[in-house]
């Protein structure tokens, strides 16, 4: 795993957004796997930036994302489909055809999952972003999760409610349960990119790069892949 020590949180998402890009205009038809949470945001400014400024296309770029909430509709303000449309894609020239995320409103989860496991299959990513969860979670694939997991339904560990309440009312209206690409899944992109920022994240960072490979840290797994970039800033980075 390469790993940058950036600064503060502008850096990183300065450093990762420079990938980012990279995949982009060396390649105006990649697949980019996606991600949402905080942690990217920054990231995504500075794409919508640079597409203003320097014109780069998405029109061809597809995208597939990591995860949406169990019963959140699209229209619902902390939907991942909304919150990618707001902070992302409404600021580009990308086509809404050609990005994808499951549906957290399938009634057959099944099925959803079952889709999704085809559309990976079918858009194998040039990149995938990930954010890092406190307790080491990649997507919404929650410790003790198989490293051989495809699509699942998951029921969110108390820990990550905790951690994205912040963003709803009331900690009764985060969702229990969310759509996730599988481990598996994660793994098979050429090239991974993930970022964590924040002294919350900094025990997680030195799990993932320090500890074992182990189901228990589902992001130890990346150790594992032949191309993964981590940056993180200081604070996440206290630990290593
Ligand atoms: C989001 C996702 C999650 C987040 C993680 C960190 O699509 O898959 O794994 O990346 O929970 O969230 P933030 O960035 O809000 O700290």
């Amino acid at each position: 795993m390469k790993l940058i020590i950036a600064e503060n949180y502008d850096e990183m998402s300065r450093a990762g957004a420079k990938i980012m890009l990279e995949v982009v205009k060396n390649n105006p038809y990649a697949v980019l796997g996606l991600a949402t949470g905080t942690t990217p945001l920054g990231l995504y400014a500075h794409m919508i930036a640079d597409h203003e400024k320097h014109g780069t296309s998405y029109a061809h770029i597809r995208t597939v994302n990591l995860d949406e909430y169990k019963g959140l509709p699209k229209t619902h303000e902390q939907s991942y489909v909304y919150f990618m449309r707001k902070n992302l894609f409404d600021g580009l020239d990308i086509d809404p055809e050609n990005t994808n995320i499951e549906n957290g409103m399938a009634e057959n989860e099944t099925k959803e999952c079952a889709r999704y496991d085809e559309l990976l299959e079918r858009l194998p990513r040039d990149i995938q972003l990930l954010g890092l969860g406190s307790n080491g979670h990649i997507a919404f694939n929650e410790p003790g999760t198989p490293f051989g997991s495809g699509t699942h339904v998951v029921t969110l560990a108390e820990s990550t409610v905790k951690d994205n309440a912040r963003l709803f009312d009331d900690i009764s209206e985060v969702p229990r349960k969310a759509f996730t690409m599988g481990i598996r899944q994660i793994m098979q992109a050429k090239k991974i990119l993930i970022l964590a920022s924040g002294a919350n994240k900094a025990e997680a960072v030195c799990k993932m790069v320090k500890g074992k490979v182990t189901e228990s840290v589902p992001a130890s797994v990346l150790q594992l892949h032949p191309d993964c970039t981590l940056i993180v800033d200081r604070a996440a980075a206290a630990n290593l």
